[in-house]
């Protein structure tokens, strides 16, 4: 169905395609990145299945293998092992940490190092990651004694940390981030005292469930969880972990199978965290065909399996800053189903999507207007006039695995042909998505 150029990595699009059969979609990467950062900080052997195995990870995996942890290969279908060092084992790097692409990786190192006393630390990242904000992080850090320079005073990277001994504080967040808060929490694991994290908003929660599960001093508590407290001194150990099927890759399939006539796809392990949810909540006010089956519990996080199959007229939505943290990553895709809503959808209190890989609004208002969308941008959010006849034509990732995943999406149902530039990015959250896309059009 598709065929792509070793140069520009350039992939031919088919319009027309129905979907339908079983897709299994990678582990989550929030929990894999996780997992490789406890693992590594644990005592003892750190067993993980399922872990995400794509750019994002590797990058956490290869920042963590620099200061001294043994973490064997990740590979698809393979159990990931990590030999812990301890809360106090990580050695000083020789090389500079490249995070690539990803945002969790620098952010979550960032807490991890500020407090190894004496020690240094530089990050860097692609071209991307070089321009996204990283003071989000730093100033809270900075309120327990962290010392974190860099580029455009200590927002952009290369970052350079000297860890300090820490002390722990109440620190308010000033948005729903779950790489902020990640960040203090880890930081919080060797302050001289205990931390609180207050979030406006409750983020996503895998890092607070995971700790705990590792033998952090950790509570939640508060009204609907948003303060979050740190006992340091606490050893952690290590765990068996499963990563269920992360719902952010799965939202691909489950827009796809709403949207193109005649198909009916059962989307595998995936998990359900009600802090990642909101894609559902989403589809189901869209009276989209959804169907959870086999709900169960794996390894402290809800996984079930979903059914979806192609809806006629499906309504369109309105989404706000309240849900927003609960689908961050899958307005890319929502964007797309709004052009096959019947009617006016509207995305607000969104602005964080500009400081993502790319700037998910403008990128994906441009990409979809090059279609023939009818979408109007603002300044957080976008208001997309459904039902508007999309046409074949040369599209662009702009290097944002998201994006990439999301127009091939909306050329299933474009009239005529696309060619899709730089769609190498899906490898950063989902390296076999161009697999499953042919295969599920069989
Ligand atoms: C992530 C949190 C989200 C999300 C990102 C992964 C995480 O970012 O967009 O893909 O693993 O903590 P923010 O926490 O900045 O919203």
């Amino acid at each position: 169905m598709s065929s792509t150029s070793q140069n520009t990595h350039s992939k031919s699009l088919h319009s027309g395609g129905r979907l339908s059969g079983k897709v299994r979609v990678p582990g989550d990467k929030s929990i894999s990145h996780r997992a490789l950062i406890f693992g590594s900080i644990a005592e003892g052997i750190t067993t993980v299945e399922g872990l995400l195995p794509a750019e994002d990870p590797e990058s956490t995996a290869s920042c963590l293998r620099s200061m001294g942890v043994e973490i064997s290969e990740i590979r698809k279908g393979k159990v990931v092992h990590i030999k812990g060092v301890g809360l106090n084992g990580l050695t000083e790097p020789k090389e500079v940490l490249n995070c690539g692409n990803s945002g969790t990786t620098i952010r979550l190192m960032l807490g991890l190092l500020v407090g190894r006393v004496g020690k240094h630390f530089v990050l860097t990242g692609d071209e991307s990651l070089s321009q996204r904000p990283m003071k989000r992080v730093g100033q809270p850090l900075k309120l327990m004694g962290a010392h974190v320079r860099g580029r455009s005073d200590g927002n952009l990277a290369p970052l350079s940390v000297y860890g300090q001994r820490l002390h722990g504080a109440v620190i308010g967040t000033p948005v729903a981030s779950a790489q902020i808060k990640s960040a203090i929490l880890l930081a919080a694991l060797t302050a001289d005292g205990p931390t609180t994290v207050i979030e406006p908003a409750l983020s996503r929660d895998h890092s607070e469930r995971m700790l705990k599960a590792f033998g952090a001093n950790l509570t939640v508590g508060g009204e609907i969880g948003r303060h979050i407290n740190v006992l340091p001194g606490a050893i952690l150990k290590g765990q068996s972990i499963v990563v269920p099927g992360d719902i952010s890759s799965a939202a691909f399939w489950l827009v796809a199978g709403s949207i193109t006539p005649g198909s009916k796809l059962t989307i595998e392990n995936v998990g359900l965290n009600p802090t990642r949810t909101g894609i559902l909540e989403v589809l189901k006010k869209m009276k989209a065909n959804l169907q959870i089956i086999n709900k169960r519990d794996v390894a402290g996080e809800p996984v079930g399996d979903i059914k979806v199959s192609h809806t006629t007229q499906l309504m369109p939505f309105k989404i706000d800053a309240e849900i927003i943290p609960r689908l961050v990553d899958e307005v890319p895709i929502l964007a797309v189903a709004a052009c096959f809503c019947n009617g006016v959808s509207h995305i607000s209190g969104a602005s964080e999507l500009r400081v993502k890989e790319t700037d998910r609004l403008a990128v994906m208002a441009r990409q979809l207007t090059a279609m023939g969308a009818n979408i109007e941008e603002h300044s957080d959010g976008l208001t997309i006039h459904g039902g508007t006849q999309l046409y074949g034509t040369e599209l662009d990732s702009e290097t944002d695995h998201r994006v990439a995943m999301s127009l091939a999406i909306a050329t299933l149902l474009a009239k005529g042909d696309s060619t899709l530039l730089r769609s190498d990015a899906a490898a950063v959250s989902y390296p076999d998505f161009w697999v499953d896309f042919k295969r599920l059009q069989s």
